[in-house]
């Protein structure tokens, strides 16, 4: 289960999954220079100062995906505090609920409808917003959030968070990495319920994103075999 994950961020770097430094050596002298100069001298170049989302491998996935500016994949970004991801969205696309552990996260849409749903701790209500463009949300740190985009165009929105680091969990994926019966009792359910059938229709992480509900692809017309 691991294997796939592991030989995607070996190849790919980038890739929303997981954030890995290419060069950690480059971070980390990044991390310890004494001052804004030596910062500059580890960064000569202009091009370092750039950060092309067309480059990304991912960015032409029929699903959509999650393309990420932090440290890991823009060093000079690194001890900066900030993180900006291209969120690309297929039409019904989605991102599954997952969390990030270390940032606040604000979401600008451009293009698109996305639905957002946001649950901030135990028994507090969750917030449901409809991201049409020009419109902002927020998810505070460590805040559950879901989003779909409803509309049968893509979807494009600006993701930023307060971190270089901000990490991202995906909690069904996460959830299901604890023995089947721990799982099952989670769920309060007994036989009926098969945590090893539930947990392979689990989409992997991949470039972040999925294709959403069955009725929004009845809506717009895509073959259930898609997405
Ligand atoms: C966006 O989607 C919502 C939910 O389906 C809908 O109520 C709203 O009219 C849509 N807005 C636009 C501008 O399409």
């Amino acid at each position: 289960m691991f294997a796939p994950i592991v030989f995607l961020t070996t190849l790919v770097s980038l890739v929303s999954a997981e954030s890995r430094a290419k060069n950690p050596a480059l971070n980390a002298a990044l991390r310890t220079a004494a001052s804004n100069y030596d910062r500059h001298d580890l960064l000569p170049k202009d091009s370092d100062w750039v950060h092309d989302f067309t480059k990304h491998t991912d960015f032409t996935s029929s699903v959509g995906a999650v393309l990420t500016a932090d440290g890991a994949s823009m060093p000079a970004l690194q001890g900066l505090g900030m993180t900006v991801s291209l969120l690309k969205l297929a039409p019904c696309g989605m991102l599954p609920p997952h969390l990030h552990p270390r940032a606040t996260n604000t979401v600008t849409a451009f293009t698109g409808n996305t639905t957002t749903w946001m649950i901030g701790e135990n028994g507090v209500r969750t917030i449901v917003t409809q991201l049409t463009p020009m419109k902002m949300t927020i998810f505070p740190a460590g805040s559950l959030h879901v989003m779909q985009n409803v509309d049968c165009e893509p979807a494009i929105l600006l993701s930023a968070l307060n971190s270089d680091d901000a990490g991202t969990l995906n909690i069904l994926p996460a959830l299901w990495t604890v023995p089947e019966d721990i799982i099952r009792a989670g769920f309060g359910r007994k036989e009926s319920f098969n945590p090893q059938e539930v947990g392979m229709a689990i989409p992997r992480v991949g470039t972040g994103a999925i294709i959403g509900s069955e009725e929004c692809k009845k809506r717009c017309g895509i073959k259930p075999s898609e997405g």
